[in-house]
């Protein structure tokens, strides 16, 4: 089977001979949610936002379906079957819910209510609250808003970064589990996330990316119960050796 989205010894980086991501491959495979994990500044944000076409890359390919999508620019890439939410600023405060998503519609040049419709009907919430400004929203409804506004493209892979970024631990869940929805409809997912529990609850597959690199990929189920990979990526805390003059 072809793969969704393939990422192959990819680099990628923010200057000329300064490369952030250093060769990382990854395969998603069709109707798969994939969780990028890995610590602060491993380099995560910079790999979707390459293969999304928002960081130069000096290396490797990005296949959607098999088609090469390596440098296609992120304004092109909708178009390709790929879309990205950002973590941060992905929709316009000042503006509805109806009118984001319609304002969505617009720039893809689409039928407004052809593309709407199964959006509200994925997200009874945002069809009901539809005059309601994004700004007044709460965190996860801002977030299922930004998906839905995604989703109006009808991409085939829905990359993420950090959707569930300062959110109480109850939303974690709740948006993370919108994305099984999503995955249901027939959207394949990648996302970048932080919070590594529910993370593993809701992907298929995860992969620990660091420095650069992905360090393991495996099926959320090893990954949990792998407690080295808990130990030195995940966060779970080794008690520190006591040093000489601290009680
Ligand atoms: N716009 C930028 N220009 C230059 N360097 C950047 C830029 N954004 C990130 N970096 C650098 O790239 C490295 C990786 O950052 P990145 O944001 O990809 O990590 P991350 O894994 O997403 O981290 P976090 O968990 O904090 O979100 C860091 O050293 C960071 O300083
Ligand atoms: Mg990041």
């Amino acid at each position: 089977m072809t793969a969704a989205l393939q990422i192959e010894n990819l680099e990628a980086g923010y200057e000329p001979g300064l490369p952030i991501v250093r060769g990382a491959s990854l395969t998603v495979m069709p109707g798969e949610i994939v969780a990028i994990l890995g610590p602060n500044g491993a380099g995560k944000s910079t790999l979707v936002k390459a293969a999304a076409g928002l960081v130069p890359i000096s290396a490797g390919r990005v296949l959607l379906h098999g088609q090469d999508i390596t440098r296609v620019p992120a304004h092109r890439m909708v178009f390709e079957g790929l879309a990205f939410v950002p973590q941060t600023e992905n929709v316009f405060a000042n503006l509805t819910i109806a009118e984001n998503l319609e304002l969505a519609a617009a720039l893809l040049k689409a039928d407004r209510r052809e593309r709407l419709d199964p959006v509200y009907a994925m997200f009874p919430d945002l069809l009901r609250q539809r005059t309601l400004r994004a700004g007044r929203l709460s965190g996860g409804q801002r977030q299922m808003l930004a998906v839905a506004r995604a989703l109006i493209a009808r991409p085939r892979v829905l990359v993420l970064d950090e959707p569930s970024a300062g959110l109480s631990p109850k939303l974690v869940g709740q948006v993370l589990a919108q994305l099984r929805t999503v995955r249901d409809s027939g959207v394949t997912v990648l996302l970048v996330e932080q919070n590594v529990k529910a993370a593993l609850a809701v992907a298929d597959r995860a992969a620990v990316l660091v420095e650069g690199r992905e360090r393991v990929v495996a099926a959320c189920d090893a990954l949990r119960n792998d407690p080295i990979i808990a130990e030195l990526y995940l966060g779970r805390h080794v008690a520190p050796v006591p040093t000489a003059g601290t009680h």
